[in-house]
């Protein structure tokens, strides 16, 4: 008798993507709005009503909209103070953006490990750098082995799930170190009751087609320091001082968010919370199954965290499980299974060859071992319930 992940192997079914955008609110509507108006480039209602919404549903008080998530990281880095030749502590398992956008300011990355619990920058490792490996001079922070001054914290909150922000607070205010978060996979996490990207000096979101809510492309900055917000918004347009007569006070970028981009924007908001009740029962719904299948490992959620579950991840234990997580990839990719392992951990990443990093064995575990599975917002129980057939069928030792 052949076993249900042969049959699954054998019949035609349409493929399952990873996380797909959900289209299915006011976006028609306001983009013809939008269109209708005339105002489709950087300025215009929309944008400035996503703004508002945003830094409302977040609980910041000033919100400016950027081209992307990289952008807007680019860009508030620099407001906090970041130049050339500073350091930036950061997660080392993270999609690369983050870290890039330290290199665009001529800065360089300290690498963090992530904590096995939560997968998350581990605040154990800020603290033993912190303490160990810096030393104060003329009331700055230096690391003593670069001989580099230590700028800012740049916690990533990875795959939905907020990193454990108040000790990085505490250890931000006791070497004098904005904090810059990273929230662009978490939108709508809860940290202690907190939405995650209001707890640093500055938060970053994105809105790229694959994120919670979409924009097509398109990022956020939110702070809750009007002088700095003001700044955001001069270099993001250009840092320009006068409109008519093109005088620009600094060099600038063209970062600003269009209208158009705006108003799928403001559309995506209205349905978040929609969006992040699917998310966690797809989530649910994988940990009861495959909980129970020797040699996974479900992702976990903080007692206090509310995760958004933005892209559902197991670890793949080869020797219990009899198959490493390529294996599963490719086995999964052939019935038209979309997954994705975790992210190359950047201290390994070609692009930062040279670096000297510590050990990351947890980051390095979790890119061996960790593997997305289907999460999309509008994905079915049955398309579920396939994938969940097939990893469960596909486990060749020990106990079901
Ligand atoms: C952790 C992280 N930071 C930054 C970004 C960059 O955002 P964007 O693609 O909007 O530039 C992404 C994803 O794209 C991300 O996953």
């Amino acid at each position: 008798m052949s076993t249900s992940a042969e049959r699954d192997a054998h019949e035609p079914q349409n493929g399952i993507p990873l996380c797909i955008p959900a289209i299915q609110g006011n976006e028609w509507q306001y983009l013809k709005a939008c269109l209708d108006t005339g105002w489709v480039s950087s300025v215009g209602a929309f944008v400035d009503r996503f703004e508002q919404n945003l830094a409302d549903y977040v609980g910041a008080t000033y919100a400016v909209a950027t081209t992307s998530g990289t952008a807007a990281l680019h860009v508030a880095l620099q407001v906090a103070g970041v130049a050339t030749d500073d350091e930036v502590l950061v997660s080392t398992l993270t999609f690369i953006a983050p870290v890039n956008a330290i290199r665009y300011l001529g800065a360089w990355p300290v690498f963090i490990d992530a904590e096995p619990d939560y997968w998350q920058m581990d605040v154990q490792r800020i603290e033993d750098f912190l303490t160990q490996s810096c030393q104060w001079r003329d009331g700055a922070l230096y690391n003593r082995t670069t001989g580099r001054r230590v700028r800012a914290i740049l916690p990533v909150h990875i795959l939905g799930h907020p990193v454990d922000m108040n000790p990085i607070s505490d250890l931000a205010a006791r070497f004098a170190l904005p904090i810059i978060e990273d929230a662009t996979e978490s939108l709508g996490a809860n940290y202690r009751g907190r939405k995650v990207g209001t707890m640093g000096t500055l938060g970053c979101f994105s809105f790229n087609g694959n994120k919670l809510i979409t924009t097509g492309g398109g990022g956020m900055v939110v702070t809750d320091d009007e002088a700095l917000a003001r700044r955001v918004r001069y270099l993001t347009t250009q840092a320009k001082d006068d409109a008519v007569e093109f005088i620009h006070g600094e060099v600038g970028y063209n970062y600003r968010l269009t209208n158009i981009q705006a108003a799928l924007g403001c559309a995506q908001l209205e349905q978040i919370e929609q969006y992040i009740t699917a998310k966690r029962h797809i989530a649910a719904r994988y940990a009861e199954a495959l909980g129970k299948v020797a040699g996974i490992t479900c992702m976990r959620e903080a007692s206090w965290a509310t995760s958004v579950y933005w892209m559902y991840t197991i670890m793949v234990d080869p020797l219990q499980y009899g198959m490493d997580s390529r294996a599963l990839l490719r086995q999964l990719g052939q019935v038209g299974i979309q997954t994705r392992p975790l992210w190359q951990p950047i201290h390994r990443s070609p692009a930062y060859a040279g670096i000297a990093a510590p050990t990351c064995d947890v980051a390095e575990q979790l890119n061996r071992d960790g593997l997305s599975l289907p999460c999309s917002v509008n994905l079915t129980d049955a398309e579920q319930q396939r994938v969940i057939r097939l990893v469960t069928a596909s486990q060749r030792h020990g106990d079901r």
